[in-house]
């Protein structure tokens, strides 16, 4: 294919405003797939996102278009539309000449949809407007191509509208991806530049690959090298993604594709890499930077015996989830584990997920936590860590108040979009989690755009359902990394029965202590099962003990009534008993559920 008659395009949305849908229906016009009820979403390929509905992983397709009397290649990037998944956005638009802006024309513009705009913006795609869901009666396409003008200065004349779910206007909007997009700049002759945006593991084949050729040739044989780390590979196959692998001889500049190669180990695979032919190094390859991990939390195996498959699981995740950072961890509790870095809690609990149903891997994940930044008193070389500046995002590792000299805290700009109905409510909901105003704006006479600062801390758990919440759904949310600002954190401990359960250990702001410790310990008594004996449930600050709660004792003789009865039904009700405590953990002698750590801090 001449690069003169390949586009390469992303869509980005809000969440739910129908990107997959537009994708089957990309798919099915172009004759790439079969019209099919059964066909639904077909991009959305994990378990877990037909279980969500929703995006995690972005998956790439290749379109046969004919047009006039020119047959084009057209390959759409699907990207998550999720705030916790931008850094897949960011990563696939590398790959992109243009993209789709998707905007719901009954809901309008939400906040993802402004950051997508910006994100899209900033490297200087063409942006193609579409407005979707034209079918609903609700629609006002022409609102939100003011809105679409007044936020981001786009002409009116130049917006699609389109209905995903019935094919209204797609052909319009594939002519337009021809007319409008550009198509790649690149040179075939010059040396192979292959640029990796996403790969996934395949248990036969090991790695495989996502790549856009900047420039050069690729082929089946070939000896390549990955810039980042030298290691040289034979390429054993090439080929599109229709969606599924179709191999072809080669692939060439500007070209979006697979390569399967001797990669075999799971680190091997780096998101931003470039790989070159071996008789042809290149050296000034950009580099894609990482995302960066904003939550992190401690995963363990149920009991040690399940270690290795937990690790394995894990190391084939993170191939799949560059963006998940790992390091090794021990617990007094919990024993040898690891902790994690996740982009937001969401990303977490799918990961969670994923362990699950896909490796069926079980695990118990503590707190989730942000990494707080704390210079030690002292000067340097005087002490232990004097003068030193530390990070933290393992609450049992917070240093005792005394040598802790300054202290801060990550925080984001967060926007929030929401119907002016709802301008109090929220605005109480940004207070309570020390959301400072930034700004305020209409985007037109019923719809606000608000700007936050947050600590990250406060928003990383259950902001965003009550945003939801309060907003009947209506409020969009999204965020951006800020840096970090000082602060006055505490850390406040749990006992139980006069033991530290220091898994159990959150860092709080200090205005908020005397009210995260009574909800900590509310909360606890009500989750920890009752066990044969009392127990008390304490939540301290500096050795001081500021909320507590008295879990009475219970036992649960299931076998009482059965006094001098059947022993087969006996033994079988003992049996489920036992298959009932293989859940808990064991902790301070006292049977914690497997999912306490991560329920305790869903604030109500
Ligand atoms: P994520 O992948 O989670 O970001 O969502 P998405 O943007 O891919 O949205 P999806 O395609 O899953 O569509 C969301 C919902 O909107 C689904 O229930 C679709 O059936 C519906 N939908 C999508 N397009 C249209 C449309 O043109 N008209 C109507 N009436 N409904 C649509």
């Amino acid at each position: 294919v001449p690069a003169e008659l390949i586009r390469n395009f992303s869509i980005i949305a809000h969440v739910d405003h129908g990107k997959s849908t537009l994708a089957d229906r990309l798919l099915e016009i172009t004759g790439t797939m079969k019209a099919d009820p059964s066909n639904k979403q077909v991009l959305d390929r994990l378990q877990v996102e037909k279980d969500r509905g929703i995006t995690v992983k972005a998956q790439s397709v290749s379109i046969w278009h004919k047009s006039g009397d020119k047959e084009y290649l057209l390959n759409l990037i699907d990207t998550p539309g999720h705030v916790d998944f931008s850094n897949e956005v960011f990563r696939s638009l590398s790959a992109c000449q243009g993209v789709l802006l998707l905007v719901d024309a009954n809901q309008g513009v939400q906040a993802q949809t402004v950051a997508n705009f910006y994100l899209a913006f900033s490297k200087d795609l063409v942006i193609l407007p579409v407005l979707n869901k034209i079918d609903l009666k609700n629609a006002e396409p022409e609102v939100v191509a003011n809105q679409l003008q007044a936020l981001f200065d786009i002409d009116p004349s130049d917006v699609l509208k389109i209905s995903a779910k019935t094919g209204q206007g797609v052909p319009a909007l594939l002519e337009a991806i021809i007319g409008r997009i550009p198509a790649p700049q690149t040179d075939r002759d010059l040396p192979l530049r292959a640029l990796i945006y996403d790969s996934w593991f395949d248990r036969y084949k090991g790695a495989i690959v996502v790549v856009y050729l900047q420039t050069g040739q690729i082929r089946v044989g070939d000896h390549i090298c990955s810039a980042h780390t030298g290691i040289e590979y034979t390429v054993k196959s090439v080929g599109v993604l229709r969606p599924h692998q179709q191999p072809t001889n080669k692939l060439s500049g500007g070209q979006v594709g697979y390569i399967q190669c001797n990669m075999r180990t799971t680190q091997e695979a780096h998101i931003g890499d470039t790989l070159y032919l071996k008789s042809q190094p290149v050296t000034d390859v950009e580099q894609l930077t990482p995302a960066k991990p904003m939550v992190f939390a401690g995963v363990f195996p149920l009991d040690q015996s399940q270690n290795p498959v937990l690790r394995t699981a894990i190391e084939k995740l993170t191939l799949n989830d560059p963006a998940v950072s790992v390091k090794q961890d021990t617990s007094p509790a919990l024993g040898q584990g690891w902790r994690l870095g996740f982009l937001g809690l969401l990303h977490m609990e799918v990961f969670n997920q994923r362990l699950e149903q896909e490796h069926n891997a079980h695990a118990i994940i503590t707190a989730p936590s942000v990494t707080y930044k704390l210079k030690i008193k002292g000067k340097k070389n005087q002490e232990l860590m004097g003068g030193e500046t530390i990070y933290i995002s393992n609450p049992a590792h917070w240093p005792h108040p005394q040598i802790i000299e300054e202290m801060s805290e990550p925080i984001v700009l967060a926007t929030i979009i929401t119907p002016d109905d709802y301008l109090g409510k929220i605005m109480s909901l940004c207070n309570e989690r020390r959301g400072i105003q930034q700004n305020i704006s209409n985007i037109d006479n019923k719809r606000i755009m608000l700007q936050f600062v947050f600590p990250l801390n406060e928003i990383i758990v259950n902001f965003h359902d009550g945003l939801k919440a309060i907003s009947s759904g209506f409020a969009s949310f999204d965020y951006e990394d800020a840096g970090y600002s000082p602060t006055n954190l505490v850390k406040l401990s749990i006992l139980l029965n006069g033991s530290a359960v220091d898994e159990l250990s959150i860092i709080v702001h200090h205005s908020k202590v005397d009210f995260e410790g009574r909800a900590l310990c509310r909360k606890l008594v009500e989750i920890i099962p009752r066990q044969m004996f009392q127990i008390a449930i304490q939540a301290t600050v500096n050795g001081k003990i500021i909320a507590r709660e008295t879990l009475k004792a219970y036992r649960k003789d299931v076998t009482a009534k059965l006094y001098g009865g059947d022993v087969t039904r006996r033994t079988k009700l003992l049996k489920q008993q036992a298959e009932g405590k293989k859940k808990m953990k064991m902790i301070a002698n006292i049977q914690i559920p497997r999912d306490t750590f991560i329920e305790i801090l869903k604030k109500e």
